[in-house]
């Protein structure tokens, strides 16, 4: 007994989240290719609807974000009232965990699934069960063997971050029809708009007719208002009527409901941050591949390289930041040989390669196949 305040059973077993870093010790300006942030930037649209409602920002949002509501509904072909907002995606993942999870649940996710959706699991005193990802993707048959009587969510990301693999629409299904009707399975679509694999679709469809799947959207990507934490999550009514008893009535701000629907219906902005990763994620790809490297194939807008072993992925860092490059390790992902690797810019990118060409010239440890 201490008379200090304790937190509640769980709370300090809870690894802190790293998140990308920003700073290099020495260098003004480093390229952050660590948060899979758009490079581009946010569209000229989007910025002048922020700037403008800078005149309404002593006025408490709207709760519902009806504009938002509105705006998204349509775009996608939704249900408004079918919407649940949140302080970018992350916090659509918090509420459900808090509305769904009690002491002793668990939810499942892929081994190297996104770690966002343990946190707040693990803070409702739930447990994480985690299927293996050998082949660095989670395949239904192996969350399907994690699910037991406790089980309240099954989360995957389709693609995936930190391994950039996604599931078929084939996959999904056969998740979801082989899970129970009582387990929420939450489908994440952070970085959809950057697939080009054909066998690949948004899961909005099965979840039109479903009661119990919830799929999540970000502007923070494609969009590229990762600073305003604005995703949202299309779900069944009665789980939107739950969700909103516990959500924040003002958790989505005045300029960010602006922006984003200024985002959405910036399309030129859209193409553009689309195409950048099209045709900058093959060429880091196979310029990384040719210096010897393997990179894991991605249907994000980044991509996972992994080096020989952990010494040499930190080397391969340190390299990068010499260059005035942050890439993010994913040792907390249990993928200590792998840094992950934002595609950015065409400057970028160039220097990527150049700097990842000059380690494995000077090291000479580069996997040649
Ligand atoms: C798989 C995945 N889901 C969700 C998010 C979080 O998005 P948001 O910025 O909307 O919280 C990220 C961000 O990196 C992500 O990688």
């Amino acid at each position: 007994m201490t008379d200090a305040p304790n937190p509640k059973p769980g709370i300090l077993d809870i690894a802190p989240y790293v998140g990308g870093k920003s700073k290099i010790d020495g260098i003004a300006e480093p390229m952050k290719l660590s948060s899979n942030e758009n490079m581009l930037g946010a569209g000229e649209k989007a910025r002048a609807a922020y700037e403008a409602a800078v005149r309404n920002i002593h006025i408490y949002p709207d709760g519902r974000a009806t504009k938002l509501r509105a705006a998204v509904a349509e775009h996608h072909g939704l249900e408004p009232d079918r919407l649940i907002f949140g302080n970018g995606s992350d916090e659509v993942f918090a509420l459900l965990n808090q509305t769904y999870l009690t002491a002793g649940d668990n939810i499942v996710s892929g081994q190297y699934g996104f770690l966002a959706y343990r946190i707040s699991a693990l803070a409702n005193q739930a447990s994480v069960r985690s299927a293996p990802e050998p082949d660095y993707k989670a395949t239904p048959e192996a969350l399907l063997a994690e699910v037991d009587e406790r089980t309240r969510i099954v989360y995957v990301s389709s693609p995936s971050n930190p391994t950039g693999s996604y599931n078929t629409p084939e996959e999904i299904r056969a998740l979801h029809a082989a899970l129970p009707g009582d387990v929420l399975l939450v489908i994440d679509e952070a970085y959809a708009e950057y697939v080009t694999e054909p066998d690949w679709e948004t899961s909005f469809g099965l979840a039109r007719d479903s009661e119990n799947i919830v799929v999540t959207r970000t502007f923070s990507k494609i969009h590229g208002l990762g600073g305003l934490r604005i995703g949202f999550g299309y779900a069944p009514l009665k789980v939107c009527e739950a969700v909103d008893r516990i959500r924040l009535p003002f958790n989505v701000s005045v300029p960010g409901i602006e922006a984003a629907v200024a985002a959405l219906g910036d399309e030129a902005h859209q193409i553009a941050s689309r195409e950048l990763i099209h045709s900058w994620r093959p060429r880091l790809t196979q310029a990384i591949r040719g210096f010897g490297f393997d990179v894991l194939p991605s249907a994000g807008n980044f991509v996972l390289v992994r080096f020989r072993d952990p010494a040499h992925a930190a080397a391969a860092n340190d390299h990068l930041n010499t260059r005035g490059i942050i890439v993010r390790p994913v040792g907390g992902y249990g993928l200590p040989e792998c840094l992950r690797i934002t595609v950015g810019t065409e400057d970028q990118n160039r220097a990527v390669i150049d700097a990842l060409s000059e380690f494995a010239a000077a090291d000479g440890t580069g996997r040649k196949a």
